[in-house]
């Protein structure tokens, strides 16, 4: 794999690649094997421009797992803020030694302009670009799925039949798309809930179903409700009901959240706004993967470095070329 820019290009072979390897990865870390040798002598530079807690961290414990060197490089206190633009911060990185570029970025597409500008030679990976992709959330948000419906050792197994609803701003949400893409071409259901005003203008084009009511895409009984954080940093006033109406019509409180059937499960990618899409009771529930996912993220991004940096170089889709 040569980079990791998004999941609409992943194959279905390409993803399973993935979700296989950070099994692996998984496995070494559950027999308690804290660091593997495997990229020694490789860097990996995580460029961060937007905030981050759990992708930042955890792709920096990935490298550090593996044995690679990592340098943490934040926007904020940079020469960003002195007007260095991204290809004098990218070449000055690689300069310094970068193998691999992890890049969040405000400006969709800038992770994949890094990677085919060729100002850098370095393998890129997204870990957030504007309202664009996340492909590595969606990647363990899938992993998640995989294990707790089939179990511990689902190497080679599709999401094929389950039912995922991804309920809330999806107008901003680079992780909805990511997983829109990612677990249909994986074989799920895929059903989006939301305002009418937080729905993109081309989902008439995406290989899902559209609902506005939870209560009624609730009835529906799906495997995985996936609440997504709303995003009041890229919200225009117009776009967005009343925090109040929110959380009555899209918010999963403790009443939706008993009437989902006893094996479903809920996720949310994180940071939370606890009371607005999701309550403490459904965020803290028996049901509720949030820490699982966080736990997950580390063995996907492991993988991800892994098949970058040391794994073979053609067999994850597009742009594993
Ligand atoms: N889910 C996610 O991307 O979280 P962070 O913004 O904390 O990285």
């Amino acid at each position: 794999m040569r980079h990791l820019l998004d999941t609409r290009t992943l194959t279905r072979d390409g993803a399973l690649r993935i979700l296989d390897v950070a099994e692996d990865m998984a496995d070494t870390q559950r027999r308690e094997v804290k660091k593997l040798p495997t990229l020694r002598g490789k860097t990996v530079v995580n460029l961060f421009f937007e905030d981050s807690t759990r992708t930042r961290i955890s792709f920096e414990a990935a490298a550090k797992r593996l044995s690679a060197d990592v340098i943490n490089f934040s926007a904020k206190g940079s020469s960003v803020s002195k007007g260095e633009s991204l290809q004098d911060t990218a070449q000055t990185l690689q300069a310094m030694g970068a193998d691999a570029v992890v890049i969040r970025h405000g400006a969709s597409g800038a992770p994949r302009t890094l990677a085919t500008s060729g100002w850098i030679t370095a393998g890129v990976v997204n870990a957030g670009d504007g309202t664009h992709e996340h492909p590595t959330q969606a990647l363990l948000d899938a992993f998640t799925i995989r294990k707790r419906f089939f179990g511990a050792d689902s190497r080679g197994r599709d999401l094929a039949g389950l039912r995922v609803t991804i309920v809330g701003d999806v107008l901003h949400s680079r992780v909805a798309r990511s997983n829109v893409w990612l677990l249909t071409t994986l074989g799920a259901i895929v059903t989006l809930v939301a305002p009418p005003t937080l729905v993109p203008q081309d989902v008439s084009a995406w290989p899902v179903h559209i609902r506005y009511d939870l209560d009624e895409a609730i009835a529906d009984e799906p495997d995985a409700l996936m609440m997504l954080r709303i995003q009041a940093e890229r919200m225009n006033a117009a776009y967005f009901p009343t925090e109040r109406e929110y959380s009555r019509r899209w918010g999963l409180d403790a009443a939706r959240l008993a009437r989902l059937s006893t094996d479903s499960i809920v996720m949310h990618p994180g940071p939370m706004n606890r009371g607005l899409e999701i309550s403490a009771d459904a965020a803290d529930s028996p049901r509720s993967t949030v820490l699982e996912q966080v736990t997950n993220g580390v063995s996907v991004r492991m993988a991800a470095l892994y098949l970058l940096l040391a794994g073979e170089r053609t067999r994850a889709g597009e742009d594993g070329r």
